[in-house]
């Protein structure tokens, strides 16, 4: 069976984020943070208090870094050696969830038990040394209120975790419950930061000149070092949550999809653009072309990165991932469209987290000149996916103009780790 031509051109154009349309978003988002930097009630921005700055590059010690904001939960020991350099010292990882065998973020679990899985990954970075003192930065990548560096209860939980007993609690809190459980009193937890957070401080910490952070991978979000200029505010990282972003056009794949989703009508920028869901809405758009629409095939975003890349002659590998995926044997022209269906996904993906990074620039540049300055991007759609930073690198050009060599964006890997500990070593400065 062939696809249907007008269908497959239609849909296509479903995908598409022209330069007008572009524009308009990125006028939105700095809309929105203006909004928000008013009155956070009228924006869709959450601009969550991160309660830090940036980092002078001269932090130094040892301390603890746990990163939890994905199914996989690492925790490292790190050594802060000042001037930017550091040295991890052990890392430790595991998911919080393995098929058929155990299961810490679906509905059935429990923050006990969750955070108890925590504190034993906590143990073995520590390798059971119940004397000496830490103090651990927690990368808590999910939606938090606020009141101090210690202090930020989860609002809400994204990225399709639902464990019973965490939304509206202190997170270190039942991060110190767990450790004492476990006898691990030495270990302190001092400050809570979000991923993108994370990225900005690692990578301040390495260079000037860098105010953004974001993550690009299995979700989406961004932050930005508000200086809050001529206000009594202390000036402070703000976590947007921009996933959460709400002025834009999704198609009916996008509304289909937020519809079946754990949290509907939340996260509707991050539902169109991150890892996690780039390759559900391929899968929806293929099950229309393939007249089994509904059908649920579990393409991901891998099986998109793999279809692009594919230059064999007659596309076999875009056709075996199909198949294997599908049931389903496609033609060569059909195995091509896909190709470029999933390019468009990408492009969109790549266009629309630009539009956003430009709002933030424009808000922070006021009436001046735009600065030169770094994009601080972790993740693994911005690291690895075909077509993503060309893409970036292109929409900065279209919105920026002349501008846009003054922005380029750094790939900062790993950053979630040494952010937490940098945030740690900030934590003894504030106390
Ligand atoms: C989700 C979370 C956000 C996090 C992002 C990237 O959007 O809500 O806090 O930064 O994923 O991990």
């Amino acid at each position: 069976m062939a696809f249907d031509k007008n269908q497959f051109a239609e849909i296509i154009e479903e995908f598409k984020v022209d330069g007008t349309r572009l524009h308009e978003v990125a006028a939105d988002f700095r809309y929105d943070l203006r909004k928000g930097l008013e009155n956070p009630d009228e924006s869709s921005l959450r601009m969550l208090k991160s309660y830090v700055g940036l980092p002078t590059g001269e932090e130094t010690g040892e301390y603890l870094a746990l990163d939890f904001g994905g199914t996989n939960v690492r925790v490292l020991r790190i050594r802060l050696d000042g001037h930017g350099k550091f040295e991890v010292l052990k890392k430790v990882a595991k998911p919080l969830r393995v098929e058929g065998v155990y299961d810490f973020v679906g509905e059935g679990s429990t923050a006990e038990q969750q955070f108890d899985f925590i504190a034993e990954l906590v143990d073995e970075a520590i390798e059971g040394d119940h004397t000496t003192k830490y103090l651990l930065g927690h990368t808590f990548s999910f939606p938090s209120e606020q009141t101090d560096l210690y202090n930020a209860k989860l609002i809400i939980w994204t990225k399709e975790f639902a464990t019973a007993g965490v939304e509206g609690k202190v997170v270190n809190d039942l991060l110190k419950e767990a450790l004492h459980r476990q006898g691990i009193d030495n270990v302190e937890p001092t400050a809570v930061i979000n991923d993108t957070v994370a990225v900005l401080l690692a990578a301040a910490y390495k260079q000037a000149d860098t105010y953004i952070g974001s993550i690009y991978a299995t979700g989406h979000n961004t932050c930005y070092f508000e200086p809050f200029k001529g206000k009594a505010e202390r000036p402070m990282i703000l976590n947007l949550e921009s996933g959460g972003f709400m002025k834009l056009a999704p198609n009916r794949f996008d509304a289909e999809f937020d519809a079946q989703s754990e949290k509907p009508g939340e996260q509707r920028l991050e539902k169109m653009v991150s890892g996690r869901y780039m390759g559900e809405l391929f899968g929806m758009a293929i099950a229309e072309l393939l007249g089994e629409k509904g059908k649920k095939y579990g393409f991901t975003s891998i099986d998109m990165s793999n279809i692009i890349l594919d230059e064999t002659a007659g596309l076999t590998e875009v056709g075996r991932i199909v198949s294997a995926k599908t049931g389903h044997d496609l033609e060569e022209v059909d195995r091509q469209r896909l190709q470029e269906l999933a390019s468009a996904l990408v492009v969109r993906s790549a266009r629309l987290v630009t539009a956003t990074y430009v709002g933030i620039i424009w808000q922070l540049a006021g009436d001046d000149a735009i600065k030169k300055q770094h994009i601080a991007i972790d993740g693994s759609v911005y690291e690895k996916m075909p077509l993503a930073k060309e893409n970036i690198m292109r929409a900065l050009s279209e919105l920026l103009g002349e501008s846009a060599s003054l922005v380029d964006t750094v790939l900062e890997n790993g950053g979630s780790g040494l952010g937490a500990a940098i945030a740690a070593a900030m934590s003894q400065k504030q106390a």
